[in-house]
This record gives C-alpha cells, structure tokens and sequence, in this order.
C-alpha cells in the first residue's frame, strides 16, 4: 500500500499534487511519501513483533541513503546497513546512533574499518579470513573488542535476478557455510573480535519463502555448532530481500516472513537483526517524468520523456518493470495503445519500457513511474553529463527538497583543467 492516489483527476503524493511539485521543482525528479516509508516500517515491525521475535531493524541504506529518508526511519527506532564509510558517515548524520549499525559488505578497507572501529559501531558482519585478521588487528590496536557477525554463504537460490542474488557458493559473497566453522574458531581466538552473531543475506527481490526457510535452517544447524564449540552465539542477522510488487508479483507478507523466522529460528534465545531495503522504500518513491516528444516510427510510437537511465538504471541493467502512469487521471474507458517509454540519451539501453499500454499521451504530459523509491536515485549517474535529479519528500500537505539538482557550474566545479590544457 502506498499514498500515491489520483484525486480530482489528478495523481498526488499524500495531500500533495504531484503536478504542483513538477512546477515548482522542474521535472525530472523523485518524490517520497514519508507516510508510506512509515507505514511499511510499521508493518514490518509490527510483523517480527506479533511473532515474538525480539528484532532490530537496520535499514539498508544502499535502497535509498538519502539523510531525510534515513531519519525518517531513525525517528522510529531504526538503524542502519551500510556497506561503504559513505553510507557510515550519511546514517550518523542522519542521527542513527552507532549503536544501531551495522557494516556489511564484500569489500571493506583498513581505512573504513578504521573508521567504524572508531565509531564503536553495533556490529561489522565479516565476509572474509583476511578481513577478520585485519580487523582484529586494527581493533586490538585500539584496544577495543568488536562484536562481530561472520557472514555465512548457505548455498541457497534465492530464485531472483541472476545480478542480484548473493547466497550461492559461487557468489562473491560471505564464507561458505560448510568452512564457517574454523573461521568462528579463528574469529575467537584472535584479539579485538568477539563473534556474537551470524549474518546471512541470499539476495534481493526474493518472491518466495522457500528460499529463506532452506537458509534459516542452515542457520540454525550452525547455531548449534558453534554454540556446541563454546561460540556464544546471541544474535542471527538475517540480511534483507524480502521483494515487493513492481507488476503482478505477489511476494510474502511481512507477516508471513516473521512466521518461518519464528518456525525455523525462534526457539534458540537469539536477538534478531534484519536488513530490508527495498521493502521500506521501493513503494514509497516514484520519479516524476515529463514528455519531452512523441515520436511516431514506423512500427511503434515512442514517448521520449526527460528522465533516462542515469536517473533510473533498473530497466536498463536488470530489465526490470516499473509501472509507468499518467499524472493526469486517464478518463474513465480512454483507449489504450501500445507505445515505448524511452530516455534521451545516446543508447538502445535507454528504454524504460516496450509495447507499454498507456491513454493517449502529449508533448508535455507529465508520467510517473512506480515503486522508483528503492535503487532508483541511489543508483543514478550523471551519464551524458546530466545533473543529478532532484529528490522531494512529502509529508501530509508539505514537501521539501532533499537533495537539490546541481547547476551545471556545480558539475563542472569538481573537474579542473591541467595548466597543460590552460590557454590563459
Ligand atoms: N543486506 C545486504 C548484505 C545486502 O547486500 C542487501 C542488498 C540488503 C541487505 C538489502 O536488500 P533488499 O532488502 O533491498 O532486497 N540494485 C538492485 C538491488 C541490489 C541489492 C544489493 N544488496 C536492484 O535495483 O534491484
């Protein structure tokens, strides 16, 4: 569920129209509902609650590292994933206190574990032995003692995206479940570590269950071997992935979820941490899009539109769907035709959608595309120097700006030319 209606004829984010933002802000950009983040926070919460599972929800920042967005959630007792010294430094900014985060990630360096050591965080989840030796070392340095997570690798398919799924042996990701065993071995003898917990994380947009239950059940099996190896395991980070609608997908409810958490984990005493990204913000984002042109070819028509894949690169990367709607309330019964949604820029790739069926549509008409809120501005690029688009949240009948669009000295203020190149 999420507050993007139509009212009056016209699509509005909460009390806002959307058309409004467009004027005031100039297309393209994205727009959040701050009512939308919350309630799927809620949701979910409420859904580990119901199950007894006594959780800490750190939301992955990755899906959309924002401050305002991160805060929003920190206002409901939220922490936070993140997986560079960026999305470290954004979370703290935001005012999610480094009790509640947590350090992910494949490829960490001395300098960004040096700098989360300093920050005392809650939790750095471990992919690698020379990882761990580094770490030791750089905390036992300090003299400090961090609880770690070593990131197991069940060798599970997740059953998504082939880019994004993590949780196979021949992903890049984690340890391999079946050698866990010696690296928590290691990972206790070692200064400056303490393995508290098990991190594990198959992969994102994942629409079935089955997968999570086989890896939880690794899990669990490898909790009663490191506790029997006198590991005090006392808390299973159980990663993100939970998927979300973009079409006619009908992933499992955060109920659901909670439940074979509870079925699988919930007998053996452990804390629990999650990682959702997509599921707190994918419905809470669109980005906003104007018709720059209609094209008629010979055997399609296209909508070149102002946004492109620097701004949205899902369809192009992961040939993903988003649906695409007028901000103008189509009339009821408009005839639908076929047409191709695509960008300006200077690729085939730059499509956003085929054979899409949309009301008839004009030189100017305003298009949303949904479920933009998760991967969307955070993966934008500035590709055929486009300047970052700017990102707008609603609350109720208000909205801000929280990220503006730089101007085009902006862009080129960061590039310098060498005294070379200098004529003057
Ligand atoms: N935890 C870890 C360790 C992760 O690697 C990820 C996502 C998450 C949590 C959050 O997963 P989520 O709940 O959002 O599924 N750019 C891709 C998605 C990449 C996901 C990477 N890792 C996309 O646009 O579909």
């Amino acid at each position: 569920m999420n507050h993007f209606h139509y009212q009056n004829g016209e699509l509005f984010a909460e009390d806002v129209a959307i058309a409004r933002i467009a004027r005031e802000v100039g297309t393209p950009f994205y727009c959040y509902s701050t009512a939308t983040l919350q309630r799927h926070y809620t949701v979910f919460a409420e859904a580990l609650k119901a199950a007894g599972l006594d959780a800490t929800i750190c939301f992955a920042a990755k899906a959309n590292p924002n401050m305002a967005v991160i805060r929003t959630f920190a206002q409901l007792g939220a922490g936070a994933d993140v997986v560079s010294e960026g999305e470290l430094r954004q979370a703290l900014a935001a005012g999610v206190p480094a009790a509640r985060i947590v350090f992910s990630g494949v490829g960490k360096t001395r300098h960004e574990l040096e700098f989360a050591v300093a920050k005392g965080i809650f939790q750095i989840n471990v992919e690698s032995e020379p990882e761990l030796e580094m770490l030791s070392e750089i905390a036992a340095a300090r003299g400090q003692v961090m609880p770690i997570a070593i990131r197991v690798n069940p060798d599970v398919d997740a059953g998504t995206h082939a880019k994004i799924t993590t949780g196979k042996k021949e992903n890049k990701f984690g340890i391999e479940w079946t050698r866990a065993r010696e690296v928590y071995a290691r990972a206790k003898a070692l200064p400056g570590v303490e393995p508290v917990a098990i991190a594990c994380h198959i992969g994102s947009q994942l629409t079935e269950l089955t997968p999570f239950r086989e890896a939880f059940l690794r899990v669990r099996d490898l909790v009663a071997m490191l506790r029997a190896d006198g590991i005090d395991i006392r808390r299973l980070d159980l990663g993100g992935g939970l998927g979300v609608p973009y079409d006619d997908e009908t992933p499992p409810e955060p109920a659901a979820y909670a439940e074979v958490i509870k079925a699988t984990l919930g007998d053996l005493g452990c804390r629990f941490v999650f990682e959702p990204g997509r599921l707190l913000v994918g419905n809470a984002g669109i980005l906003v899009s104007r018709i720059i042109r209609v094209k008629e070819g010979s055997t399609r028509t296209f909508l070149i539109v102002d946004a492109a894949m620097n701004d949205l690169a899902r369809p192009s990367l992961y040939d993903a769907y988003h649906s695409i709607f007028p901000v103008a309330e189509p009339k009821a019964g408009a005839a639908l035709a076929e047409v191709d949604v695509v960008g300006p820029v200077c690729e085939t790739g730059d499509t956003f959608a085929k054979q899409r069926r949309l009301p008839p549509m004009r030189t100017d008409d305003l298009l949303a595309f949904g479920t933009a809120g998760a991967y969307g501005a955070a993966m934008s690029s500035t590709y055929n120097t486009r300047p970052l688009i700017p990102e707008v949240l609603v609350k109720g009948g208000d909205y801000a700006v929280i990220r503006v669009r730089p101007s085009y000295e902006d862009m080129r203020s960061l590039e310098s030319l060498p005294g070379w190149l200098n004529d003057e």
